[in-house]
């Protein structure tokens, strides 16, 4: 399988940390936030990470020196003008696309999770649609992808980008996966997944969500960026806290009675 990461963003938001680098290689947790993504994405057998660049490529094309450590081939789909967050599918469409038909992942840059994407594979391939998006509950849906469901089957009855009144609190997480019929509803110009693809894929009624088990958070604001490290850090904690539960016990010496 392959995957495509957006990390063609200004990151303005997340000033001053990129004001030296460009957002997808900020530290976060001891390494780039998008080391965090590529891992996972090696973890599921994905086999080729597309990053999708547009500003500062040239700090970007240092991603290259990962391929080795991670064992996970990485190429670059390289924008002349910023293409948005569908542009760069088209684009990058001869690299998507192979004779395996399978579907991809796209995943936004700036997004924390435990990334449960084999979750997300055994979904895709049951509901038959043809594009699945992870969305989460938040309290603030305004500044997101607000998304409005069917419990029962995930299916998405509507999708609105940062709506100005409340439609609903589940949101779009930034983890897609898509058959690779949806680059053909893409045109090569600066557009957007949000706004002008999913709203219509959505109306045929093959756009499918699932809701992200754990925690999540956009970590592209100053604000979010520390609520985020939080939530990661407590979320190691209990994943080490359970293996010592579960894990082997070691039978030794009682020192001490
Ligand atoms: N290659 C490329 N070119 N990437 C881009 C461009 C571009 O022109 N513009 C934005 N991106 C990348 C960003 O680097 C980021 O990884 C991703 O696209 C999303 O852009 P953001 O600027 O972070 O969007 P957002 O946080 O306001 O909203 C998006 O994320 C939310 C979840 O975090 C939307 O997808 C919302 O629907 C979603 O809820
Ligand atoms: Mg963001």
């Amino acid at each position: 399988m392959k995957a495509l990461i957006l990390v063609g963003g200004l990151g303005t938001r997340l000033r001053p940390l990129t004001l030296s680098v460009p957002k997808p290689l900020v530290e976060f947790a001891n390494k780039p936030m998008i080391l965090h993504q590529i891992e996972a994405l090696k973890a599921i057998g994905v086999t080729e990470v597309i990053l999708a660049i547009n500003y500062q490529p040239e700090l970007m094309l240092n991603l290259k020196e990962f391929e080795k450590k991670l064992e996970i081939k990485i190429t670059f789909s390289q924008e002349t003008e910023p293409l948005g967050t569908a542009g760069p599918l088209a684009l990058a469409r001869d690299k998507l696309i192979d004779d395996s038909g399978e579907p991809f992942f796209v995943l936004n840059s700036d997004v924390i999770s435990e990334y449960p994407l084999k979750q997300m594979v055994d979904f895709h391939k049951a509901h038959g649609g043809e594009a699945s998006i992870m969305v989460t509950k938040v309290d603030e849906p305004s500044k997101y992808g607000v998304v409005v469901m069917e419990e029962s089957t995930g299916k998405v009855e509507r999708f609105v980008e940062k709506p100005k009144t409340f439609v609903g609190n589940k949101i779009n997480a930034g983890i897609y996966l898509l058959n690779p019929s949806v680059i053909d509803r893409i045109e090569l110009r600066p557009t957007s997944i949000e706004k002008e693809v999913f709203p219509k894929i959505a109306a045929d009624n093959k756009l499918y969500a699932i809701v992200l088990p754990g925690f999540w958070m956009d970590i592209g604001q100053p604000r979010d960026y520390i609520a985020g490290l939080r939530l990661y850090l407590d979320s190691l904690r209990k994943k080490s806290s359970t293996k010592l539960a579960t894990g082997p016990h070691i039978v030794g010496k009682c020192f001490g009675g």
